[in-house]
């Protein structure tokens, strides 16, 4: 892909990226040291469960990039940051993310998704409004949201646009939208300059190993069952990982501050279509294995409570506003995203010796049936 940073003069901004030891702040730290070479990488990581320095090797700009473990609750350590490292960008994707486990523990949500997204906005408004550190053209807090904030969709109903009114139904999706709420009123009461992007289902490199599409590779590659929740028909929007990651370099570049933009996929097929065109790619991909036909392991399981049925971006706003689209069809980005488990099969292995992961997988699947 050509750098876009090629297109103009070099992209010199500060950034801190908090959550980038994560799945999609690990890609766009790789996307950004690759399209954006002057730019300036600051990851602020709690490392949870979820997030991994092994996520970050070989990154091709290692002189511009500095990692500090630490958690976004800390304000007082975001204000030093803010300060000492000059940043004029923050790009804010830490968070607790898994449905799931939002589910079966919401306390984790309340605290990283709301009050970490507070304590962040303060530092910001501590250090950009009242120190005035940076000069007030040039900073953006950049807002990582989601589409569950809009809440569930009927099968004939139109996709959620920007205007669509919040009605989140999990605890994640909850604390997703009040940090949402929360910026906005930032940019409505102090002036800081804010945008905020909601992205549909994200799939791809580094994705932990709980959400759909990678459970379901590394289930497959084990001989285990595949659980689908309920009938299997809901629908999400499946965006492959890079495509978001670029489309958030174009709001952070052109995007107006106070704008909300949506970010989807455009592709709908239903969970099951989606394990079952996985496990076809599986079996071309392993002409030898054992579990060959590998939808022999689909097993139906109890639904999630509150299972959303249907999830559908309408993605005409930073369209027409940024020129941005997905590159990738689902069909290459599933191919794409079964090559590179199977390459990082170590990558794999680290987490399913974990103890933590093990005990996630009994918690959640125990009691459905299967694990
Ligand atoms: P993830 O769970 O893979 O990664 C989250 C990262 O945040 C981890 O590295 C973790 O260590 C870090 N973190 C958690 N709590 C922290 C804290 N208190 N302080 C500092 N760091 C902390 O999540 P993801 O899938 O990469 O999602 C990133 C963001 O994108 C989230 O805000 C999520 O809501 C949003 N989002 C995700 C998707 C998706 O499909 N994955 C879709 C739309 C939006
Ligand atoms: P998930 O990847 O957890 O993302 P989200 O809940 O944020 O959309 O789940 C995607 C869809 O896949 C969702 O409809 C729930 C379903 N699902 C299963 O059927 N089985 C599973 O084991 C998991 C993790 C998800």
């Amino acid at each position: 892909m050509q750098s876009d940073a090629s297109k103009g003069a070099p992209v010199r901004k500060t950034l801190l990226v908090t959550g980038g030891a994560g799945f999609i702040g690990a890609n766009f730290i790789h996307y950004t040291q690759t399209h954006y070479p002057d730019a300036r990488v600051i990851n602020l990581d709690l490392l949870t469960y979820a997030g991994s320095l092994e996520n970050l090797r070989s990154l091709p700009r290692p002189d511009h990039y500095e990692f500090i473990q630490g958690d976004i609750c800390d304000q007082k350590l975001a204000e030093d940051i803010l300060r000492g490292k000059g940043v004029d960008t923050i790009v804010h994707f830490a968070a607790e993310s898994h449905v799931d486990r939002s589910i079966l523990g919401p306390q984790a949500f309340v605290q990283t998704n709301i009050f970490g997204t507070f304590a962040l906005l303060e530092a910001s408004r501590q250090v950009w409004l009242t120190e005035q550190a940076q000069p007030i053209d040039r900073v953006r807090f950049h807002h990582i949201s989601t589409d569950e904030v809009y809440g569930t969709l009927g099968p004939d109903d139109p996709a959620f646009e920007e205007s669509t009114p919040y009605a989140p139904n999990s605890p994640y999706a909850a604390s997703k939208a009040a940090s949402d709420h929360l910026a906005r009123a930032y940019l409505h009461t102090y002036g800081l300059p804010v945008t905020i992007s909601n992205c549909s289902n994200n799939y791809g490199p580094y994705q932990f190993p709980e959400k759909l599409i990678p459970l379901m590779i590394t289930n497959a590659l084990a001989g285990k069952p595949l659980p689908i929740y309920g009938d299997g028909r809901q629908i999400r929007d499946w965006l492959y990982v890079e495509d978001h990651c670029q489309a958030i370099w174009e709001i952070i570049k052109e995007g107006k501050v106070g704008e909300c933009y949506n970010i989807g996929g455009g592709n709908q097929p239903a969970n099951l279509e989606i394990v079952k065109t996985l496990c076809a790619i599986l079996d071309r991909q392993m002409p030898d294995s054992p579990f060959k036909p590998h939808e022999q392991l689909i097993a139906y399981v109890q639904d999630r409570p509150g299972h959303d049925r249907r999830y559908a971006m309408n993605i005409s706003k930073i369209r027409a506003q940024l020129g941005w689209q997905p590159r990738h069809t689902l069909e290459e980005g599933l191919e794409k995203t079964v090559s590179w488990y199977m390459a990082n099969l170590e990558w794999l292995d680290a987490i399913r010796e974990q103890g933590d992961y093990r005990k996630w997988l009994d918690d959640n699947y125990q009691k459905r049936g299967t694990r």
